[in-house]
């Protein structure tokens, strides 16, 4: 480790080829959102899922866009591997810690791709009687969907590629990354 460069911007990470969004325009659609949600949701406190990991950048930048009362919670779940995904089979790693009957949930994802995830989540949290629930996903990537999900909000819709950052990882890396990226095949083996 050396001294900083002394601010700016960023350099673009060595992994990346090129970046899909910024860091601001992510900060000016994720105040666009927030003032939808914050519309919506007059009178009423949500309490925001964030579904760990991915979701946990946008998460921490939405609520703070939201001027409605928030609750934070977080649930976590895997699927039991690539083959077994396609089937849908997705396990719970962790709960909600608060009791979700009777509030409005307000479940937050960093993406929609296959939406095995998002149905299992909507199906379980559904089943504890929530007041109301609604999805916000920052991105939307459709040509990869296998079942139908409805999100009430989306940030971006994302084409079929490999993209990391703002939350997005592959391999455990790069989700600190400000922006949205599309990582270079030689990365992936691609
Ligand atoms: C990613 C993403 C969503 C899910 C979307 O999570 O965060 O939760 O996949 O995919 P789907 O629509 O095909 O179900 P991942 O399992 O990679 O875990 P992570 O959030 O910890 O990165």
């Amino acid at each position: 480790m050396s001294g900083g460069s002394g601010g700016g911007e960023a350099a673009l990470h060595p992994d990346v080829q090129e970046v899909l969004f910024s860091e601001e325009r992510i900060a000016a659609r994720v105040r666009e959102l927030g003032a939808t949600i914050s519309r919506d949701y007059a009178g009423a406190e949500i309490h925001l899922v964030g579904v760990l990991k991915g979701a946990v950048v946008f998460a921490a930048d939405l609520m703070r866009r939201l001027d409605v009362p928030v609750r934070l919670d977080f649930i976590a779940v895997s699927s039991y591997g690539v083959s077994s995904r396609s089937s849908g089979a997705v396990r719970l790693l962790k709960d909600l810690d608060e009791n979700p009957a009777g509030r409005h949930l307000l479940l937050v994802e960093d993406i929609i791709d296959t939406g095995l995830t998002l149905q299992y989540l909507v199906a379980t949290l559904r089943a504890r009687g929530p007041a109301s629930l609604r999805l916000c996903a920052f991105l939307d990537k459709p040509a990869r969907r296998k079942v139908r999900v409805d999100a009430d909000y989306v940030g971006f819709t994302v084409p079929d590629r490999f993209i990391v950052g703002y939350g997005l990882d592959y391999a455990g890396r790069y989700r600190h990354l400000p922006y949205v990226g599309v990582l270079k095949p030689s990365v992936y083996g691609g």
